[in-house]
């Protein structure tokens, strides 16, 4: 069975293993003050600079939560897209957890614009309303497109300028920076994000992320800064791992250990990037060889940039968004793709645009082989 329904289907990148093993060292004082998270924060600091606090947390949904609860009151709202993992895939924990209203806002192809700020603005000071307190921005989107530094610079500063925070979901952070040839720096505190969400098991980890803290501003209404907030947040929602050594490890692993470089290409690079830039590849590999196979018509797909993109519309394979990051996302045939899903896993993303069409999504990862993107494409067309 081909496996391209998710990145959390991969399994643990070896050098990801080796640093849990490496960890498994006798006794270390627990709850993070071990010798491993110490590692890990000074990292974080060359990663994302001098002012980072990073926080191993058990899952994504758990570092969304307490990140929007660190710069959000008790009365916040959440601006984020229609189609963000807070609102839709988060069986409301930011709401139900963290006592916060998502205010969703349509999507374009994943990404919203700084109007979303000024759709919610008017709000302030409003007590019938969730007070919008935070911008939050998913990259890679959970449609696999990526916001531009330049995009995330103006959303945050739109959001600062309202008065409200910047958190970005970074589940696949590191795809994006893979994508635009950056540093998660670049894409997070040098345009004014003021706490991640940053994944690691969607990039060769084995499970646990990190809430990462880089400006120390607490959000409107909030007592104490985030830095000081999180640790009892991550307590309090359980969030908080006795043997936290072992998510440091994993996360050291990723970012690389203090002193090595953040950046690189080929074997030179961090192991984020490594996996990173090598499931988008696949993604790329996936999407040229659907078209080589005559599966989209012409072969059209490209489409302007930042717009949803059709691509051709005669193929049996549609494009339903530019391939940005490690993720393709078409619609076909249903009879098709369930003749399809007897040789691999993938997930069905939306209903499609007819009773007999679904819209997909095929995910690499970072194991994920040039043979397994060709068997794909030689069942799907098989099976078309
Ligand atoms: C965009 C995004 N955010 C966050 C998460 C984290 O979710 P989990 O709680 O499953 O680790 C995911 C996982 O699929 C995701 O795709």
């Amino acid at each position: 069975m081909l496996h391209f329904a998710s990145d959390n289907y991969a399994p643990v990148h070896p050098e990801v293993m080796a640093a849990i093993g490496a960890a498994n060292d006798g006794a270390a004082v627990s709850y993070g003050a071990d010798p491993v998270s110490a590692r890990l924060q000074e990292r974080a600091t060359e990663v994302f600079g001098e002012h980072a606090r990073i926080f191993p947390v058990l899952n994504g949904t758990g570092a969304n939560v307490i990140s929007l609860m660190a710069v959000a009151p008790r009365w916040g709202g959440v601006i984020a897209s229609d189609v963000a993992h807070v609102h839709t895939d988060e069986n409301g924990a930011p709401e139900r957890v963290g006592g916060l209203k998502i205010l969703a806002i349509p999507s374009v192809a994943g990404r919203i614009g700084p109007d979303a700020v000024d759709r919610y603005a008017g709000d302030i000071g409003d007590v019938h309303r969730a007070q919008p307190a935070v911008l939050s921005l998913t990259q890679v989107t959970e449609l696999g497109t990526v916001y531009s530094v330049a995009d995330l610079k103006l959303l945050a500063d739109t959001a600062h300028a309202a008065g409200l925070r910047v958190h970005v979901d970074g589940s696949r952070l590191a795809n994006a920076a893979a994508t635009l040839g950056v540093g998660l720096r670049d894409l997070t505190t040098d345009v004014g994000v003021d706490i991640v969400s940053l994944g690691a098991a969607k990039n060769g980890g084995m499970l646990g992320e990190a809430v990462v803290v880089l400006s120390d501003g607490g959000g409107p209404g909030t007592a104490a800064g985030p830095a000081e907030a999180v640790p009892y947040l991550r307590k309090a929602t359980m969030q908080l791992a006795s043997k936290t050594r072992f998510l440091s490890a994993q996360l050291l692993a990723l970012l690389g250990e203090p002193g090595a470089p953040t950046s690189g290409t080929g074997d030179n690079a961090p192991l984020w990037l490594r996996n990173a830039a090598r499931s988008n590849l696949m993604a790329a590999r996936l999407r040229a060889g659907i078209e080589a196979a005559g599966l989209t018509g012409s072969g059209g797909s490209g489409g302007p940039d930042l717009s949803l993109s059709k691509g051709d519309q005669r193929g049996a394979i549609r494009f339903t968004c530019r391939t940005e990051a490690n993720a393709v996302f078409a619609t076909l045939p249903r009879a098709a793709a369930n003749r399809a899903r007897a040789h691999v896993r993938f997930y069905d993303w939306a209903p499609g645009e007819t009773a007999d069409r679904v819209e997909v999504r095929w995910m690499c990862s970072w194991d994920t082989t040039e043979a397994d993107v060709d068997e794909l494409v030689r069942t799907v067309a098989a099976a078309l």
